[in-house]
C-alpha cells in the first residue's frame, strides 16, 4: 500500500530538517562543521553529572525510576521559579505558573497545541528556527515573516502585517543571541512589541535559549519581565547551559494556559524524565551552575570574537557577518544573487559546512544568500582552517 496517501494533513507537506539532510554528509571524516547548533562537548561537567546521577540512583533510585509528575520534579521546578524570580522574570506570586519540559522544544510545541486552531496566524522572525517553524507548520497555521533587523523585529512591517491579517494570533521571537542570527532586539522594540500585542491581541512566544550566554554588552529586560497581562510565554532551556542530552526545559506563562498545555503534555509525554531532571538539580545542588556557565560564556566569547576576526581576514568584503554579543550562531551574507545552497555543497566537497539560509526561512525553496555559522563546537584550529578554505571559495563565488 502506499502509506503516504494516509498522512495527516499537518504533517504530510513537512520536510525534513534540512539540517538532518546535512548532518549526514557530516560523517565524512575531517569535515570542519560549523553546521551544528550544539554546545561544546568538551565543557560538559561529565564528572560532576556522573556522580549526582550516581548519587539519584543509589540513595533516592525508588523516586527516580517511577512515574513522575507532569508539571516537573518539584526541587528542579522550585529552583528553577525562584532563577526566573530572581532574574526579574516572573513574580513571587503573580499570574504566571512554570514548569519542567523535555526540552525547550516541547514548549514551543505544547503552547502552539493549546493555542492554534489551522488557519490562524503566526509571525515568525525572517530568518527563524526551523525547529519553531516546523512546529507551527505542523499545526496547520498560517506563517507570517517579518524581517530582522540589527535590533531585532522590525516593529513598523509587523504592525501593517497585524493591520492586514487579523487572523495573527502568536508572534513567534527569539529575542536575544537569535538562532540563527545572533541579534538581540532591543528594549525599545520589546517595549513596542508588548504594546502591539495589546493593540492586536496577540501572545509572544519568547524563546530564550541562549539568554543566559551573554559575553559581550549589557542585558536587555525579558519580554516577560515586563508582562503585566499574562500576553507572554516564556520558553527556557537546560540544553545551552548545561546538557542538551539530559533533554530539559522549562516554561513559564498564564496559570490558564498552563493548565490546557500540562494536559497536552500528559498526552505527549506524561512527564519529563524524572531521572535526568533529579540528576540535574542534584548537579545544581552540589555545584555551581553560575560558575559553569560563566565558563561557557568565556570560551564562546572567545571563539565567537576569534571567529569574527578569521572571517575579517579571509573573507571576501561583500561578504558580511553579524557580531553577537552571545549565544553560539553568526549570520553571514553574501551579496544577492548567490545561493548558499550550492555553496554549502561545494564546501562540503572541501571539507567544511554550514547551514544555508534557505532552511531559516519561511519559503525554503527560494534562494537565499545567507547562511548560518556556529562557533560553539569546532576548536580554534578548526575555525581558522574551516575560515580560510570557506574565504578561499567565497572569493571564487563572488569574484574577489
Ligand atoms: C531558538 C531555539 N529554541 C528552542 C530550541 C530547542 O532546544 P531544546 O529542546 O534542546 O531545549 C533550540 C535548539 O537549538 C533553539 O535554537
Amino acid at each position: 500500500m502506499n502509506i503516504q496517501t494516509k498522512f495527516s494533513d499537518k504533517v504530510k507537506d513537512l520536510e525534513a530538517s534540512a539540517i538532518r539532510e546535512i548532518f549526514k554528509l557530516l560523517d565524512k571524516p575531517g569535515i570542519i562543521s560549523f553546521a551544528g547548533g550544539a554546545p561544546d562537548p568538551e565543557l560538559f561537567p561529565c564528572e560532576q553529572l556522573a556522580k549526582a546521577a550516581s548519587d539519584v540512583l543509589l540513595k533516592q533510585g525508588k523516586v527516580a525510576l517511577q512515574y513522575g509528575v507532569t508539571e516537573g520534579y518539584t526541587p528542579l521546578r522550585n529552583w528553577v521559579k525562584e532563577r526566573l524570580i530572581s532574574q526579574g522574570i516572573i513574580k513571587d506570586g503573580d499570574f504566571n505558573e512554570t514548569i519542567i519540559v523535555s526540552g525547550g522544544q516541547q514548549g514551543i510545541d505544547l503552547a502552539a497545541k493549546s493555542l492554534l486552531n489551522p488557519g490562524d496566524g503566526v509571525v515568525c522572525e525572517l530568518p527563524s528556527f526551523i525547529g519553531g517553524l516546523n512546529c507551527f507548520r505542523s499545526y496547520n497555521a498560517e506563517i507570517y515573516g517579518v524581517t530582522v533587523k540589527s535590533d531585532g523585529i522590525d516593529m513598523n512591517e509587523l504592525e501593517e502585517l497585524c493591520k492586514a491579517h487579523p487572523n495573527i494570533k502568536v508572534i513567534y521571537t527569539i529575542s536575544t543571541f537569535q538562532n540563527p542570527s545572533g541579534i538581540t532586539m532591543s528594549l525599545e522594540n520589546r517595549k513596542k512589541l508588548l504594546e502591539l500585542a495589546e493593540k492586536y491581541d496577540f501572545i509572544i512566544f519568547e524563546d530564550n535559549p541562549y539568554g543566559e550566554l551573554r559575553f559581550d554588552g549589557e542585558d536587555v529586560r525579558t519580554m516577560k519581565s515586563m508582562d503585566t497581562n499574562g500576553r507572554v510565554v516564556y520558553l527556557g532551556s537546560f540544553s545551552k547551559i548545561l546538557s542538551p542530552g539530559l533533554r530539559l526545559g522549562f516554561t513559564s506563562c498564564h496559570k490558564d494556559l498552563m493548565e490546557r498545555m500540562i494536559i497536552c503534555k500528559q498526552v505527549q509525554d506524561v512527564h519529563t524524565n524524572v531521572f535526568a531532571q533529579m540528576t540535574a538539580y542534584e548537579y545544581i545542588k552540589n555545584n555551581s551552575i553560575d560558575e559553569h556557565i560563566a565558563r561557557l560564556r568565556m570560551v564562546y566569547g572567545e571563539k565567537c570574537r576569534f571567529m569574527c576576526e578569521c572571517m575579517d581576514k579571509y573573507f571576501p568584503a561583500s561578504v558580511t557577518h553579524t557580531t553577537p554579543q552571545g549565544g553560539i550562531f553568526l549570520f553571514c551574507e553574501m551579496p544577492e544573487g548567490h545561493d548558499s545552497k550550492e555553496v554549502m555543497a561545494k564546501a562540503v566537497e572541501r571539507g567544511v559546512a554550514f547551514v544555508p539560509g534557505s532552511t531559516t526561512m519561511i519559503d525554503d525553496k527560494a534562494v537565499y544568500s545567507t547562511f548560518r555559522m556556529n562557533y560553539s563546537t569546532a576548536s580554534f584550529e578548526q575555525i581558522e582552517k574551516g575560515i580560510k578554505i570557506l574565504g578561499d571559495l567565497l572569493k571564487e563565488e563572488v569574484g574577489e
